[in-house]
């Protein structure tokens, strides 16, 4: 996979290129005008050029420029904005997202087995159409911003606010939480990966899938462990007897199969995902991540690559 692009600079969707357009003309426009002023300015030090009445300056460019600059500038982006695509689900494939202090819970849904599937910190949509994404909070309220796809949207306990995403190929775009939102709002990321469409149907059908276990000695101790240490407290592995309930921290039923933890912080490895369990509040303080405590190093790694191979 590409490297992941986050930048509102290099659109890769229809909306995102047509917010770059407008940018880069007002842009434009405001640069001639600010090196326009500036050379009145270096003009007006020097009493001798004075062309024209001072109460032609005042009336012409105090008053009728700016009215007719803005009045222009309101119709063109007003007319161009209305090919932005409707933030409407009709006709489009909806994923549900539900910002949480500090991830992202992503909800599919399956139509070939009619199955809700939960995953976390990575949205994986069809590339080459447009995908509408209903984005709620739990708690407080968050904002998703994917700049290289479309411009940000607020997540607001008790609302729905859509957000469409359209990838126009396949690729890996980051995205960042954009509203201050306590402690760890820098470490709230994720990462949208554009799939083409039969890839897509394909890992979708794996996520609906429920977990499945290797069948060797150090993923069954790291099995156990996963339960010993209460962690379906906090989350579901679907599949694992007596770990399909919980909801308050991220669903891991295929955690292997997403490139990071920890919402965006840390790549996805055996390595990462040992340190993450043994001391979250390390890397992300004040994440609702307790430690795990009472846990030897042998198991701590068993319990990881359990985790790992869980894709
Ligand atoms: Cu969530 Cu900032």
């Amino acid at each position: 996979m590409s490297a992941p692009l986050q930048s509102v600079l290099h659109p890769a969707g229809p909306d995102a290129a047509l917010i770059a357009h407008l940018s880069w003309v007002l842009f434009g426009g405001a640069a001639v005008i600010f090196v326009a002023v500036m050379a009145l300015v270096v003009l007006s030090m020097r009493p001798a050029a004075r062309p024209v009445s001072t109460r032609w300056w005042i009336a012409g460019a105090g008053v009728v420029f700016p009215v007719v600059v803005l009045t222009a500038l309101l119709v063109w982006s007003t007319w161009r904005s209305a090919d932005l695509t409707p933030q409407t689900s009709r006709g489009a494939m909806s994923i549900g997202v539900t910002a949480k202090m500090w991830w992202w819970e992503v909800r599919y849904h399956d139509p070939a087995s009619g199955k809700q599937v939960v995953s976390a910190n990575e949205i994986r949509i069809p590339a080459g159409r447009p995908v509408y994404v209903g984005l709620t909070s739990t708690d407080v309220i968050h904002s998703l911003w994917v700049p290289a796809l479309n411009g940000k949207m607020d997540t607001i306990p008790g609302r729905i606010n859509g957000l469409t995403l359209h990838a126009d190929k396949p690729g890996v775009y980051r995205g960042q939480c954009a509203e201050y939102c306590g402690e760890q709002h820098a470490r709230m990321a994720l990462h949208v990966i554009a799939l083409a469409p039969a890839d897509f149907q394909r890992w979708l059908a794996n996520e609906a899938q429920p977990a499945k276990a290797a069948d060797n000695a150090l993923v069954e101790r790291g099995r156990a462990a996963f339960l010993e240490q209460r962690c379906q407290s906090c989350h579901t592995i679907r599949g694992l007897p007596g770990a399909e309930l919980a909801r308050l921290g991220p669903d891991l039923t295929h955690v292997g199969g997403r490139t990071h933890i920890a919402a965006g912080t840390l790549r996805n490895h055996r390595g990462t995902l040992a340190g993450w369990i043994a001391d979250p509040q390390a890397i992300k303080p004040g994440a609702r991540m307790p430690a795990a405590t009472d846990i030897d190093g042998a198991t701590l790694q068993a319990l990881a690559a359990y985790l790992e191979q869980l894709k």
